[in-house]
């Protein structure tokens, strides 16, 4: 049977083309499972999970422990602001107290980046990254290019830009590396404060104007303004934002082209995103939200039982 050529997802950085089209094989099964009446299969049945997230989450906590479900692994969530994390005890020892307790796999959401790269050296049990801080999310990336591949048939060639604060987000490196990989045309827009410098390195184009973007793409990934992860201002305000690089629908109509929307959620309605277009036949965000399910099915399942056959 094919595996990857990793033990822990860390990020979309160090897997290979190969290891993304496994996993989206691999997902495409679990999609029509998921789909079925029982929803469930006992791939997993022998596998103990720990999400541990240290910054809060709604989509990939439930999708991963959702997905954990689904291939019957048995599962515990930690949360941090409820843990003795709040007592003084290190990461290291929080985990490994965990795994102390016989758990196979740890998911991980933390907000320093490189937390899961730091733990894959001292632990054995693998790590999945589910976002550490503004470095990497990459069963989010794994699941947006999955949704242009089931929209479009193939990622290859497609013209995606990335709009939004790029500056502090995870989701744009990672997609960023997984549609390269890909084969597909990949372009960063935003405001000048809010793209980093490195950018172009990664092989993307760079614009400001967003109207510019969408004539170009033919799917727009729109991002949050992470407020959170602001020190300075980047901009005068929300409102501003809103008029320069909000999306709403007079813009799309002007396009006169089909066009694809995306967003990683959670959305700011009526700053990057207007109802009018995130609630749209343009939109597949709820999609997105059902594909990282299977996405993640696909991983837990490819990292932890190569032996155990799909049943
Ligand atoms: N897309 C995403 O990571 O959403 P959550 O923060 O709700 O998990």
């Amino acid at each position: 049977m094919a595996s990857l050529s990793v033990n822990h997802l860390l990020g979309i950085k160090n897997i290979t083309r190969k290891d993304i089209d496994l996993i989206f094989e691999t997902a495409d099964y679990f999609k029509e499972v998921i789909n079925r009446p029982i929803k469930k299969v006992p791939s997993l049945r022998d596998i103990t999970i720990a999400n541990v997230f240290f910054e809060n989450s709604t989509r990939t906590r439930l999708s991963f422990e959702l997905a954990e479900k689904r291939l019957s692994a048995d599962v515990v969530n930690f949360s941090s602001s409820s843990s003795s994390v709040k007592k003084g005890e290190t990461l290291l020892d929080t985990i490994n107290n965990i795994l102390a307790m016989k758990v196979d796999m740890i998911v991980m959401r933390h907000s320093s980046p490189g937390a899961p790269h730091f733990l894959s050296k001292h632990i054995k049990a693998n790590i999945i990254n589910a976002g550490d801080g503004t470095h990497e999310h990459p069963t989010q990336a794994l699941l947006d290019t999955y949704s242009i591949r089931e929209k479009y048939g193939t990622v290859e060639g497609k013209k995606v830009a990335i709009i939004g604060d790029i500056m502090h987000s995870r989701v744009a490196i990672s997609n960023i590396y997984a549609l390269k990989k890909l084969g597909a045309e990949v372009m960063v827009c935003g405001p000048n404060t809010l793209i980093p410098k490195f950018i172009g390195n990664l092989g993307v184009k760079v614009e400001l104007d967003v109207k510019k973007a969408l004539e170009w793409c033919e799917i727009a990934n729109v991002l949050r303004i992470q407020l959170e992860r602001q020190q300075i201002k980047y901009f005068p305000s929300l409102r501003e934002y809103a008029i320069y690089y909000g999306i709403n629908k007079a813009l799309i109509d002007k396009l006169n082209k089909p066009i694809t929307i995306m967003h990683p959620g959670p959305i700011n309605r009526g700053v990057e995103l207007n109802s009018d277009v995130a609630d749209s036949d343009a939109a597949i965000i709820l999609h997105q939200v059902e594909n990282g399910v299977a996405i993640r099915m696909a991983v837990l399942y490819l990292l932890a039982s190569e032996k155990t056959p799909l049943s």
